[in-house]
């Protein structure tokens, strides 16, 4: 995707959240700064209040009282009291001079009395608007929170949807991409038959030689339509989830052999070796023509993506629990990140040579469906430049 836009669209769905969020939460922090210090002032304007009613207190009581501890903290108790519950007067031990203040939470400001050996502590027993605004606080970060989910999910929600179109747009343009190769791949096999059938039917070839030459090019043609005839009725079957399969027993080994030997026929002109390595292996249960049809493909690769007069190699390894069926070319060679791609559909190596090489890039994506459906497993190894081998893993029983 481009990035520009996912950059625009992240900051138009992210750079809100967050003001708003941090807005929020600013609000939230100053009024209860504000409250706070109110309160501050409240509790110190009583805490005055109370000593120096204490100071007057003092300053009028017999001088007997004073040096009577028990009636000293009866004074000062009696001066707490015109803010009952809210103003407590704590000796120099810390011990109340009245019980009330067991009941009461923790003090919200404290102060000592300068020339007394007390404290006076204030206590809110209304703390209702700090509560609440710690609610409000706790409120405000589940919505943060909210935000950010609902956030998270509106930019998946839109990457998947761009994403989603992205590959669409892909799609269709691969489809008509297919449709115009196909158009082509299927001209060329077929003006050929034409025009050899033609020559041959109006009499101009002559020498039998000639004429055997011709009917050759003209059986190849057709194996060459064959082929991409199967590759896209399978390919659609496919796509339409119409695709059978007839798993039976099957001998392996002979029909590697038979389909070597088919392929062989078919390319009776090229020059090129076809080793056969064959380990004996057990009965495998599979489809034979969906097998067949895979194994076929990646010959056809083989022969295709390397030059007419080097080996292939076909090899049947037996792994007791699992059966490996290895083509092995000498060719161009696959680039290690195009090893993934190569098994999408339509997708074909971009290089030079694409266009001369026939093909739809559909081989390996039916050979990949073919072998999952098996339960098994399609590898490839393949070095630029000196060759590939592909494999096709089946599990035995
Ligand atoms: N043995 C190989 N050596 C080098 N490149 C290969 C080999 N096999 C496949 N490739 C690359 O992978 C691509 C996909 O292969 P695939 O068989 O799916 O399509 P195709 O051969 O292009 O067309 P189709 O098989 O449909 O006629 C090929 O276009 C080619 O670039
Ligand atoms: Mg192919």
């Amino acid at each position: 995707m481009n990035i520009k836009v996912s950059f625009i669209f992240i900051l138009a769905i992210l750079l809100p959240t967050f003001l708003l969020a941090w807005f929020g939460l600013l609000a939230v922090q100053s009024e209860k700064a504000v409250v706070e210090k109110n309160m501050t002032q409240k509790y110190k304007a009583m805490a005055d209040i109370v000593e120096s009613q204490m100071k007057d207190a003092l300053s009028r009581a017999p001088d007997e009282i004073l040096t009577d501890n028990f009636s000293l903290d009866l004074l000062l108790s009696e001066q707490a009291a015109i803010f009952r519950d809210e103003v407590a007067i704590f000796d120099r031990k810390g011990r109340p001079l009245q019980g009330a203040v067991r009941n009461l939470k923790e003090a919200v400001y404290t102060k000592p009395l300068k020339q007394l050996p007390y404290t006076i502590a204030v206590y809110e027993r209304y703390p209702l608007i700090l509560e609440q605004l710690e609610k409000r606080q706790k409120g405000l970060v589940l919505y943060i929170l909210l935000i950010v989910f609902s956030a998270v999910s509106i930019l998946a929600g839109g990457f998947y949807s761009l994403y989603a179109l992205a590959r669409e747009w892909r799609f269709a343009q691969i489809k008509s991409e297919f449709v115009s190769h196909l158009s082509h791949d299927l001209r060329r096999p077929l003006t050929s038959i034409r025009m050899f059938s033609e020559m041959l039917k109006d009499g101009y070839v002559l020498t039998e030689e000639k004429k055997r030459e011709y009917y050759k090019i003209i059986s190849n043609e057709s194996d060459k339509l064959t082929h991409l005839a199967n590759n896209v009725l399978d390919f659609s079957r496919i796509e339409r989830g119409r695709i059978r399969y007839n798993f039976q027993p099957e001998d392996i080994g002979k029909l590697v052999k038979e389909t070597v030997e088919r392929f062989k026929a078919y390319r009776t002109e090229e020059a090129r070796p076809i080793i056969l390595d064959m380990e004996a292996c057990p009965l495998v249960t599979i489809d034979a023509h969906a097998i067949t049809q895979a194994l076929m493909n990646l010959l056809s690769n083989a022969a295709k993506y390397s030059p007419a007069d080097k080996e292939i190699r076909v090899s049947l390894k037996n792994y007791k629990r699992e059966v490996a069926v290895e083509v092995a070319d000498q060719g161009t060679g696959i680039p290690s990140s195009e090893q993934e791609k190569i098994f999408q559909k339509f997708y074909r190596v971009p290089r030079a040579e694409v266009n001369s090489i026939e093909g739809s890039g559909l081989g390996l994506t039916l050979v990949k469906y073919a072998v999952e459906a098996h339960k098994g497993k399609v590898l490839v190894e393949s070095e630029e430049g000196r060759g590939s081998k592909f494999s096709i893993v089946l599990p035995v029983g």
